[in-house]
């Protein structure tokens, strides 16, 4: 099936994320987004909130997203990146809508290289400080946390940074715990779990570069630096942490302000031995 809505006269196609995109007919002028209907009624509540604001979004992939934050926010600046080249669909909407001056898509740029996402933020969106930030890009903790150091500290107090589709391995692990349930004589589940095994993968999940290892650590330091990390709020969509009023002079090292976590891992374990056999 395919999924449309319009905004501001330009029209969208939308899969939600891990779904196949679908590749428009020739001559549909329509822009792709990787979200889902529940994902694009949030980017309206938060447009709600900051319309007419200073915007970072890292992802661009068709530039659909672009385009919907143009849209819906009209950003006094907008500046995207993604480790991509060009995205012709892109460059074209930013010109037929006269975007030029306010609209910033930036490609060739890997988000963990944060001294050039410095000094194009510093051209293109100078001094004033930023309302949002998605982050929809590697969905990898070490590019993810590289970006965040250098971007949350940027934000306004009240401020938000988004961590897009922050839950992606979990639920595709949890889709391949069911898939090998329903499998009958386990051939298709041993071959995918040693595969997985062999690249460092635990439950389908890799705990060296699950994204959502930036979010717990978040959390932690929500727990002793609400001045830093004001509030988290967490959906299966989203991560939206809220920057606190503290000023920060340069970029936040997330390591240095983590409360102490000993008991996790030992907590998982205990459950697992108390279960009753
Ligand atoms: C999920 S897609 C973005 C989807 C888009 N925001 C949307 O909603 O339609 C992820 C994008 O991140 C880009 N990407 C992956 N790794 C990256 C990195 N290290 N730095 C910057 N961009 C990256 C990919 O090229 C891809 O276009």
């Amino acid at each position: 099936m395919q999924r449309r809505f319009e905004v501001g006269g330009q029209e969208f196609r939308y899969t939600p994320p891990g779904m196949t995109r679908i590749d428009p007919e020739p001559g549909d002028q329509s822009m792709f987004v990787f979200k889902s209907a529940e994902m694009i009624a949030q980017y309206r509540a938060w447009a709600e909130r900051f319309r007419g604001g200073r915007l970072v979004e890292l992802g661009i992939y068709d530039g659909g997203s672009t385009a919907l934050l143009a849209k819906l926010f009209e950003p006094q600046r907008l500046a995207s990146f993604d480790i991509k080249d060009d995205v012709p669909e892109l460059t074209r909407f930013i010109a037929i809508n006269g975007l030029g001056g306010r609209v910033f898509a930036n490609f060739g740029h890997d988000q963990a290289d944060v001294d050039t996402l410095e000094a194009t933020l510093e051209a293109q969106m100078g001094p004033e400080p930023l309302d949002l930030v998605i982050d929809d890009a590697s969905h990898l903790y070490a590019e993810s946390k590289a970006s965040f150091s250098s971007l949350f500290p940027r934000l306004r107090p009240g401020g938000l940074y988004v961590l897009e589709d922050w839950s992606h391995d979990h639920r595709r692990s949890a889709a391949m715990h069911q898939m090998i349930q329903a499998d009958p004589d386990g051939a298709v589940s041993s071959a995918v779990t040693a595969a997985l095994h062999e690249s460092g993968f635990q439950d389908g999940v890799s705990p060296v570069t699950t994204m959502a290892r930036l979010v717990l650590e978040l959390m932690l330091v929500a727990a002793v630096r609400p001045d830093l990390v004001a509030t988290i709020r967490i959906d299966q969509d989203f991560a939206e942490i809220e920057r606190g009023t503290a000023d920060i002079a340069g970029r936040l090292v997330v390591d240095d302000h983590l409360a102490p976590l000993p008991m996790l891992l030992d907590l998982r374990d205990e459950a697992a031995s108390s279960q009753v056999s």
